[in-house]
């Protein structure tokens, strides 16, 4: 029976492990365990507290559960949080650094630390003896909202930081929470599917993820921050920002990226040039550079005006908004049928890009923001994020404006236009639409799908119209001589087509689901079949039901692949792909070791390193943990093995020696290979 003390000792372990393990997978993106293994210590560690009813304030579990609020509580911070005065170009960061050498009569050069903006919600975080006690919003600056419960559901955000050597008294930390371009593109797409309003732009997702009185909501947002400052601190010196930025790195706390401290206004000038060539390629929206005095005492004699501190400047980037005009409001057919309706824009330069087109999502939206045709309306483009209509003006509207009311016909077949009660898109219902049939030959041919380079959409149409082909499948039956009739095509680029195609039959499985486009199965669940189907064959006639072990994959996704491969029409068609030379290899395969594998924990010293013993052990299929549970079958004991020995013997565990190794890997070699093809024939059938 294990005492209560016993138990203590194990749950300030896992929180340890699991928090560290959480920093390695979350901000260094070097995770050193497996999913799987991360589930079960936290799963052991939810059962412990429970047992106990020890948890503390750090555990990883005190993460989620919280309950909604009412309204949110008002947080006084303890020291102000100023905003920052902007400047617009070089020439005012020049008088910027000369204000400040006014102020103080500096000699020599003045040091300065440099970083993107990051455009989201400033936020304080209180760690008091080393434990996440608070976070607030910037609020006014002098009294902001508490949204501890939220902040709390930030994987990225350490629970504790009783890691370092000199744990502070108490400390408030300043950053940005924001969130990146590709989760703010994935939650608009989302919220669109359920007919919800879409987000303007990341900061305002941001923002509205962070002010939820639902922590659960603020979850499931992928929100992350950049910690960039500091306010009240006890204990610890802190002289610069540089010392904070280390400081922060080692409590584990994420920092902004190409974070630097240099000498003199025209290096902080490089750098922010530096910065605004990178920006397009950072994963997070921006907006400018901000620049800070160096040394915090020096920070601190120049002290503030107002508002803003003189010893910060932001660096704004020119906008990435223009106002232009709508031309006209087209719908466009997709390749589910899906009608969208398109605004035709007045050309307009944003950030170096010409911008014509913009997605107005769906027709509710369409009539939700009253948008018109001859509507002066703001754009905005920035980075990845596709271009967005902020606003309409309103008051320049002369009159002459139209409204435009969704097709009642599919503007490319003429066909009946339907809306399912359950869904906000209108599509169109003919299966054999053009526009449909043309739209999925493109989708199959596209990058992430079959990557069959030069066959873009303008050359899918080209070949639709001349009556080449109706399905993908035709296209591997097109011949060379079929193309060099047609205009634009040459010998030398019909053969290269040609060839492209012959060669994109050699194809990932992963790529195929994709190239098949199928509702709900994009890019990422494909991958994640393919882990665990290793052919095709595994996928016909299966289940809905044969997805629930696979918890990432979605209801959805599953009743998609049913519904596919449980259609003989469709089975025919692969096969008949395959006949003329389809090859599907499948490098993502994993097999079923991840989910029957057996789980050794390694303790000791032992001949040779650690790492090459996981490594060997997880070539051969099995499973490396970190801490010693009921579901460990063996523990590898070495030299000076302690408390995981001890647990082992508790727990009844096996214990092998190092020369023991060997032969259990054969052994299991060989059962492995059996066990995978039984279990998948039964899969097959059930
Ligand atoms: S320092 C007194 N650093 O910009 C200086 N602010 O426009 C306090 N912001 O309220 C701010 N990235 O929310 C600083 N790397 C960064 C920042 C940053 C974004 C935000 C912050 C601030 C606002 C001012």
């Amino acid at each position: 029976m294990k005492t209560e003390d016993n138990i203590q000792q194990e749950i300030d372990e896992l929180v340890e492990i699991l928090n560290r393990h959480c920093h390695r997978y979350y901000v260094l993106d070097a995770p050193e365990i497996s999913d799987e293994d991360y589930d079960m210590l936290y799963n052991r560690l939810k059962d412990l507290e429970l047992q106990s009813g020890y948890i503390r304030a750090d555990s990883p579990t005190q993460r989620i559960g919280h309950k909604p609020l009412e309204k949110f509580q008002s947080l006084r911070h303890r020291e102000p949080m100023y905003s920052l005065d902007n400047v617009f170009s070089v020439e005012e960061l020049r008088e910027f650094d000369k204000r400040i050498c006014r102020l103080i009569d500096c000699r020599g050069d003045m040091q300065y630390a440099v970083e993107p903006k990051y455009d989201g919600l400033a936020v304080e975080l209180t760690y008091v003896k080393g434990v996440l006690q608070r976070a607030s919003t910037r609020g006014d600056g002098y009294v902001g909202e508490d949204i501890t419960s939220n902040i709390k559901t930030l994987k990225t955000v350490p629970l504790s930081i009783k890691h370092l050597k000199i744990v502070p008294e108490e400390i408030d930390i300043r950053g940005e929470v924001y969130m990146d371009i590709a989760d703010f593109n994935a939650l608009n797409q989302e919220r669109l599917s359920r007919g919800e309003a879409v987000f303007a732009n990341p900061r305002n997702a941001a923002a509205g993820s962070v002010r939820q009185l639902d922590p659960s909501i603020t979850a499931l947002r992928r929100l992350q921050i950049a910690c960039y400052g500091v306010g009240f601190f006890s204990t610890i010196e802190l002289k610069t920002q540089q010392d904070l930025m280390q400081w922060l790195e080692e409590a584990r706390l994420p920092t902004p990226l190409e974070f630097s401290v240099v000498s003199g206004i025209e290096s902080v000038i490089d750098r922010v040039n530096y910065i605004q060539s990178k920006r397009e390629g950072f994963p997070f929206q921006t907006d400018g550079v901000v620049i800070k005095v160096n040394d915090m005492s020096t920070q601190r004699r120049l002290g503030v005006k107002t508002r803003e501190p003189r010893w910060a400047v932001a660096y704004k980037f020119p906008s990435h908004k223009a106002v232009t005009r709508i031309m006209n409001i087209q719908p466009s057919v997709g390749r589910t049928g899906k009608v969208t309706p398109i605004a035709l824009l007045e050309p307009v330069r944003i950030g170096g890009v010409t911008v014509s087109r913009a997605s107005l999502h769906n027709w509710d939206e369409v009539k939700r923001k009253d948008i018109r045709i001859g509507d002066l309306v703001v754009i905005e483009r920035a980075g990845d994020v596709i271009p967005h209509l902020v606003e309409v003006l309103v008051h320049r509207r002369t009159g002459s404006e139209q409204v435009v009311e969704p097709p009642l016909r599919c503007p490319v077949c003429n066909s009946v236009t339907l809306r399912n009660p359950d869904e906000v898109a209108l599509r169109c219902i003919n299966m054999n639409c053009p526009a449909q049939a043309i739209e999925r030959i493109r989708h199959f041919a596209s990058k992430a799908a079959m990557d069959i380079e030069g066959l873009g959409i303008k050359t899918v149409e080209l070949f639709y119209q001349n009556n080449l082909i109706r399905h993908f499948s035709d296209l591997f039956s097109l011949k060379k001589e079929d193309l060099e009739k047609l205009p634009g095509f040459g010998e030398r680029s019909a053969s290269r087509l040609i060839e492209a195609i012959e060669s994109s039959k050699e194809t990932t499985l992963a790529r195929f689901l994709v190239s098949l486009g199928l509702p709900h199965l994009g890019e990422f669940a494909s991958r994640l079949i393919a882990g665990h189907f290793q052919n095709i064959e595994d996928l016909y006639g299966i289940k809905a039901e044969s997805f629930v072990e696979l918890r990432q994959v979605g209801n959805k996704t599953a009743r998609s692949l049913e519904e596919f491969f449980g259609s003989p029409e469709n089975i025919e068609a692969i096969e008949k792909l395959k006949e003329i030379g389809l090859r599907l290899t499948n490098p993502d395969f994993q097999g079923l070791a991840e989910e029957n594998a057996q789980t050794f924990v390694i303790t000791g010293t032992h001949p040779v390193p650690r790492s090459e013993i996981k490594d060997m052990l997880q070539r051969a299929g099995f499973r490396v943990s970190e801490s010693v549970s009921p579901k460990t079958d063996y523990l590898l004991a070495g030299e000076k093995a302690g408390s995981k020995l001890k647990r082992a013997k508790e727990l009844g565990v096996k214990i092998i020696g190092y020369e023991d190794l060997k032969d259990i890997i054969e052994g299991m070699q060989k059962q492995l290979t059996g066990a995978k093809i039984a279990v998948k024939d039964n899969r097959l059938f059930d």
